[in-house]
């Protein structure tokens, strides 16, 4: 097959429209890194109680290697009381005893550097615990005091102020502010929380406040972290006189009926309103930015920022800020390939605008698994969560579906984050019980947002051993489903075609062709009886395909195939087929 992948030529029968050239010069790991989420508490037991820690991360840290990712993402393993599984941080400076010690940390990252990965960890810096010293003291002490100065706090309205400052509800539901007792036991002020009434949020126009982070900061670059994750990135600094808000303050379940995309790739995943994406929040990154600089080594900082469109996105990683930004836009788009061809699109013009590696993510910690939303009745939807009432998705559909969505983010230039699991094929627990549901948004929404959970239920590791191998107890804190076991690790290592080898191989081609920091040219004009049910594009000499289907795609036979999603029939010639929900890659020869 003959593709000239320069701008925008019409050789017949098909054409080439470059979007994005190759990157030169720029060799940054996170401009191309494959990073891997890791929820420690469900990621591997050390010590038997059922929940996940550092030890657990340490030991398997050998299968992170042999699939091939360049870095890990640690969710929140610090001191907390755990009412949002650790994004309730209680001390910033040490490890909550449920996951380890401080030296475990370090023995974890040593091992990991050892294996040539690098390792990000989570900053939750728009909130602390209710339990952090800041908080109580601010309970304890007297209204407009320095120690309350550090959060929110304001007088309520109405007769006595016993109406809230104003009318903000929490992303988790319920109202975003609650009302303290005073130390002298009468009625007082109301603190603001944009999540659960645990997690108080912190004024970040206080000095203070940016001191002490920057402190943090460089508490955990000294320990030799490779980066930050920072947690509602969005959300830090909120519009002078906080006005009211009648729109939704929610900042994860945008798209949940599935909305088609716009012309600029928003999906309705963003978040509008005077608690998200304020001008200020951009100074807090200019700074931290300089603070990474006095390190070696490219360290580098992720926002996780729920903002649309990806033009507006993009403004969190020019060159003297973040370094890169989660693509929600991406996860929260249809499987359709006129849409993903538009996410993609915006995505990569937006990001090379400001110079940044753009990102692609399918699945974390927040979402339902992508498995599992490519099954439903609308393909690639984004329920919050799913219930055993709920209509359930088509398991073998949605893995055929999620691996060939993976096949096709992988082949994509920039930076790729994988959420623990996902390279089993994991599906959602969508038959979880509710008595064993631990996210605040379930009971916070009144008991109508089933959450997060269910993308949350600890590893398969084993077929054969109690909790699937998971803790050595067999505990696990939150029950397994009982197809866990066909998806455990055990099952597909070395198995030819099992969704573990799809992914291992996809890493290694990926850097053996320098997909990452490659390029890419969409490819018009293959021979399909429907243009909109293809994506095709070359990322430097691959060409990648996926199909949406129904109809079998017949490839040209001047290819080399690299690598397939699934199985792929046989044609009576030399010809590739490409089944509906099938990604292909090929070498153009
Ligand atoms: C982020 C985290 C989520 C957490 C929330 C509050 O969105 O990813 O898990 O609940 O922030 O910290």
């Amino acid at each position: 097959m003959t593709l000239t992948p320069s701008p925008t030529t019409s050789a017949a029968p098909t054409t080439t429209t470059l979007v994005h050239p190759p990157r030169t010069g720029r060799t940054e790991w996170w401009r191309h890194a494959v990073i891997y989420q890791v929820y420690p508490r469900s990621f591997a037991d050390g010590d038997g109680d059922g929940i996940g820690d550092l030890p657990g991360v340490t030991s398997r840290l050998d299968h992170l290697a042999r699939l091939g990712v360049d870095a890990i993402w640690l969710s929140p393993f610090y001191r907390s009381p755990q009412h949002d599984a650790g994004y309730d941080v209680a001390d910033y400076r040490d490890v909550d005893p449920l996951f380890g010690t401080l030296e475990d940390f370090d023995a974890m990252l040593a091992r990991a550097h050892g294996l040539g990965i690098r390792v990000i960890v989570d900053l939750v810096p728009n909130h602390t615990s209710a339990d952090h010293e800041w908080f109580q003291a601010a309970l304890a002490a007297a209204p407009e005091s320095p120690e309350r100065a550090r959060y929110i706090f304001r007088d309520g309205t109405g007769p006595g102020g016993s109406q809230p400052p104003n009318n903000w509800t929490s992303v988790f539901g319920g109202a975003a502010w609650t009302r303290v007792t005073e130390p002298d036991g009468t009625a007082g002020q109301w603190y603001l929380h944009l999540f659960d009434t645990s997690q108080p949020d912190l004024d970040w126009r206080n000095p203070e406040v940016r001191t002490e982070f920057e402190a943090v900061l460089r508490f955990w670059l000294d320990r030799g972290v490779d980066g930050f994750r920072v947690d509602v990135a969005h959300g830090m600094v909120k519009e002078d006189g906080l006005p009211d808000w009648d729109g939704t303050s929610s900042m994860i379940d945008g798209a949940h009926e599935g909305i088609a995309g716009s012309e600029d790739g928003s999906t309705g995943a963003g978040n509008a309103g005077p608690m998200w994406d304020q001008e200020g929040v951009h100074d807090i990154y200019r700074a931290w930015h300089t603070v990474l600089a006095e390190y070696d080594g490219d360290r580098a900082l992720v926002a996780e920022a729920w903002v649309e469109p990806l033009s507006r996105l993009a403004r969190y990683v020019r060159p003297d800020e973040m370094h890169q930004a989660f693509n929600f836009s991406f996860l929260t788009t249809l499987w359709r390939a006129p849409d993903l061809r538009t996410v993609v699109n915006a995505s990569l013009v937006a990001s090379d605008e400001v110079g940044a590696p753009t990102t692609w993510v399918l699945s974390n910690h927040d979402v339902v698994r992508h498995a599992s939303r490519l099954g439903l009745e609308v393909p690639g939807s984004k329920p919050n969560g799913i219930g055993a009432a709920d209509p359930q998705p088509d398991e073998a559909l949605g893995l055929r579906r999620a691996r060939a969505a993976t096949l096709l983010m992988l082949a994509l230039p920039g930076s790729a984050y994988l959420y623990q699991g996902e390279e089993l094929g994991l599906p959602e627990h969508t038959t979880l019980d509710d008595e064993e549901r631990q996210d605040p948004a379930w009971w916070r929404s009144g008991y109508t947002e089933r959450g997060r959970d269910g993308c949350r239920v600890p590893l398969p590791w084993a077929s054969g051993e109690p909790g699937l191998g998971f803790s050595a107890s067999g505990r696990t804190w939150l029950s397994q489903p009982d197809s866990f076991s066909r998806y455990a690790l055990d099952t597909q290592r070395g198995v030819a075609g099992s969704t573990y080898e799809v992914y291992r191989s996809a890493l290694r081609l990926r850097r053996e062709f320098r997909l990452g920091t490659g390029s890419l040219a969409w490819v018009d004009g293959l021979p399909s009886s429907a243009e909109s049910s293809v994506l095709a594009f070359v990322n430097r000499d691959v060409l990648v395909v996926t199909n949406f289907g129904p109809d079998l795609l017949r490839l040209p036979a001047d290819l080399q195939l690299l690598h397939a999603s699934q199985d792929l029939p046989l044609a009576d010639d030399d010809a590739v087929l490409v089944p509906a929900d099938t990604t292909v890659w090929a070498r153009l020869t």
